[in-house]
């Protein structure tokens, strides 16, 4: 499973890098809006540093301005994955990028019907929103699992990205549920690492090695 950080922070996203768990960037409107930066400013900054996809969100609700927005975004570099909502204009657009060899990652993804239409309109990536499903007591990983399924049934090329992954448990299901891709923010990588017998066995060593005699 490809590890895509979920953020439109410059350190975050260059600490991913450092732990080598950065195979891409998604970005959305609200990520942007917290850095508190001008959007190109963001832009610019991580399509330096970023070697892999990098999603970036239309602003746009009607077809013919997504697509404008799809071009200019598409223009800043082939890594520039273009992020349309799951709407009908957004799967216009999917469906134009997908002819004009525009990638896409088609978001706000919450059944399954709207992911076998999304593949259909040829969209890059799915991103189906996990934690968002949880927020209102519905079981957001069986979407994943749907997903992955229906696309293996039909051999579809779109690419299933978990989004909205909260806890390291959303991660792990992700990867068992087949997901490609997951997209995490740093805090959810950083708590990857985490487990209390590794740390109640470093500690043990190192208080052993302090028993070693010197030669
Ligand atoms: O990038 C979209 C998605 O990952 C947002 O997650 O936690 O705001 O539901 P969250």
């Amino acid at each position: 499973m490809k590890f895509f950080i979920d953020s439109a922070n410059i350190d975050d996203i260059k600490e991913a890098l450092a732990l080598g768990l950065c195979d891409g960037v998604t970005t959305n409107p609200t990520l942007v809006a917290k850095t508190g930066r001008p959007f190109k400013a963001v832009i610019d900054d991580i399509l330096a540093l970023v070697e892999g996809p990098v999603s970036l969100e239309v602003t746009a609700l009607d077809y013919p301005t997504m697509m404008k927005q799809a071009r200019e975004l598409r223009a800043y570099g082939d890594q520039v994955v273009v992020k349309l909502p799951l709407t009908k204009d957004g799967l216009k657009a999917c469906k134009t990028c997908f002819d004009e060899g525009i990638a896409t990652n088609v978001t706000l993804c919450f059944s399954p019907s709207q992911a076998l239409i999304a593949a259909k309109a040829g969209a890059t990536f799915i991103s189906p929103f996990v934690g968002r499903l949880d927020d209102i007591s519905t079981d957001g990983m069986s979407l994943v699992e749907d997903i992955v399924r229906i696309y293996e049934n039909y051999d579809f090329e779109t690419q299933v990205l978990a989004a909205s992954l909260r806890h390291p448990q959303h991660v792990v299901q992700s990867a068992l549920a087949g997901a490609h891709v997951g997209t995490m923010p740093l805090s959810v990588i950083q708590q990857l690492f985490q487990h209390p017998l590794t740390d109640i066995g470093l500690q043990k060593f190192m208080d052993d090695w302090k028993k070693v005699p010197s030669a």
